[in-house]
């Protein structure tokens, strides 16, 4: 047996799970009878469109996680912390998405030279050509001869037909300006010890633009970035691989669900369509509801014509959701708040449950249970998790939680964890009224 305290029996060990990781990716892809996805790829393969790619992204996680822990090893320190600050990337894919090159570079399969896009989208050319080339190095796009670029499988992504691009706007506009007030916040007398909503990094940063406190009361008065919103959290939800809790909890068991805080029903519009019987309840705030209406009617008019959806406007800090329903489902939800908020709503919901509900909240997941020698929280295989984290942080003053410190709060609304399953990123973790 490989004693992992010697440090190369640690490299051995870690060399072997990205090993055994990479073949248990593989085999995912060959499951679906379409073989491995290329880089040369010009369009999705088919599992990057299934609603099921726990499996994949199991293998993935252990298989990012262990190739950073080697390469942190291996490489001179230097280089690996000036690679934490020297990545640029961000701002390459919010100039690529912004300016629509994947769109242009739709019609013509075969290559588009740097000048005739450029011109397309009134950008410089050179410019134009050093962002995509920076791009090429991570694999998004292709430079199929000196200055002719072609989409490929990663690129795809950024066309503006794809919600995912949406919530890399997101991170690349509003969240990069508040993470680079963040050293400062945490020396501001006012802001450095606090740990409420108002005193969030996003409020220092935009404090000259009046930025409001309830970055969603912004988006009730701000049509145009609430549409735009509600598209990135589609987007999260195709990143996270979120439907993968279609098959993993017993839905065939539940005949009820409220989706609290549903935004346009990223999670509850695929899980009508797999579970027809369900009757689904989507409460949010009287605008978001609007939108989602309309989506539905694009996405699911058949759900809308056996009038299995209901549209009910709420504040979820302040009213009690539908009354007696099987599941209350809480999608990044409780992240978006402190411990005050995230308590008070799910007391509000522990008020309309009956004997039977139960409460399912699905947001990332600070874990532990990597194999040895990663490092227990599976390092950069957390990566989404973490990152997630902060960027609640920023926005909202807020956090991702423990297991523990989930349970602290449903302890303190009157309920008890009764069920957890690791989805990868993400958790679904189930609370039922505490029996006293
Ligand atoms: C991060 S989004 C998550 C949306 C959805 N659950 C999903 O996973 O795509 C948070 C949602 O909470 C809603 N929300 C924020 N404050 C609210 C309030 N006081 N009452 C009801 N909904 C609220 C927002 O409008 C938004 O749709």
């Amino acid at each position: 047996m490989t004693d992992c305290n010697e440090p190369e029996a640690k490299l051995e060990a870690l060399l072997d799970i990205i090993n055994s990781s990479a073949h248990q990716a593989i085999a995912e892809y060959k499951k679906t009878g379409y073989g491995v996805p290329s880089t040369d790829a010009t369009t999705f393969h088919p599992l990057d469109l299934t609603t099921d790619t726990l499996a994949l992204k199991k293998a993935i996680r252990l298989l990012e996680g262990a190739y950073h822990q080697l390469s942190s090893i291996l490489a001179p320190p230097q280089h690996t912390v000036m690679n934490f600050v020297f990545n640029y990337n961000w701002a390459c894919t919010d100039v690529a998405f912004r300016a629509r090159l994947a769109d242009v570079l739709d019609q013509h399969p075969e290559g588009l030279t740097v000048d005739k896009l450029a011109e397309a989208v009134n950008l410089d050319k050179v410019k134009t050509a050093r962002v995509l080339r920076a791009l090429t190095l991570m694999g998004c796009f292709k430079e199929v001869e000196r200055d002719v670029f072609a989409n490929n499988r990663l690129s795809l992504i950024l066309k503006s037909t794809n919600n995912t691009g949406y919530y890399a706007r997101l991170h690349s506009q509003d969240v990069a300006k508040s993470a680079g007030v963040v050293y400062e916040t945490m020396i501001d007398e006012e802001f450095s010890r606090s740990h409420e909503i108002d005193k969030a990094p996003r409020i220092f940063a935009f404090r000259k633009e009046g930025m409001k406190v309830n970055q969603y009361e912004m988006l009730e008065d701000d049509d145009k970035k609430r549409d735009a919103f509600h598209r990135a959290m589609l987007g999260q939800s195709d990143m996270l691989g979120a439907s993968a809790v279609l098959h993993h909890y017993p839905w065939s068991d539940i005949s009820s669900v409220v989706d609290v805080g549903s935004g346009i029903g990223a999670f509850s519009t695929p899980l009508a369509k797999m579970y027809p019987r369900l009757r689904i309840t989507q409460h949010d705030l009287p605008k978001v509801m609007v939108l989602a209406q309309n989506a539905w009617e694009r996405n699911a008019p058949e759900a809308l014509l056996d009038g299995r959806v209901e549209f009910i406007p709420i504040n979820f800090l302040e009213d009690t959701p539908v009354v007696g329903k099987d599941v209350y489902y809480l999608r990044h939800i409780i992240h978006n708040w402190p411990d005050t908020e995230a308590t008070t709503i799910l007391r509000n919901i522990r008020k309309a449950m009956g004997p039977n509900s139960r409460v399912l909240i699905r947001e990332c997941y600070l874990q532990c249970g990597a194999p040895e020698p990663m490092l227990p929280n599976f390092g950069a295989g957390s990566h989404n998790a973490y990152q997630t984290d902060l960027t609640m942080w920023f926005t909202f003053n807020s956090k991702e939680r423990t297991l523990e410190e989930l349970q602290i709060i449903g302890a303190a609304a009157g309920l008890a964890l009764t069920q957890v399953y690791d989805l990868v990123d993400t958790m679904l973790v189930e609370l039922r009224i505490a029996q006293s």
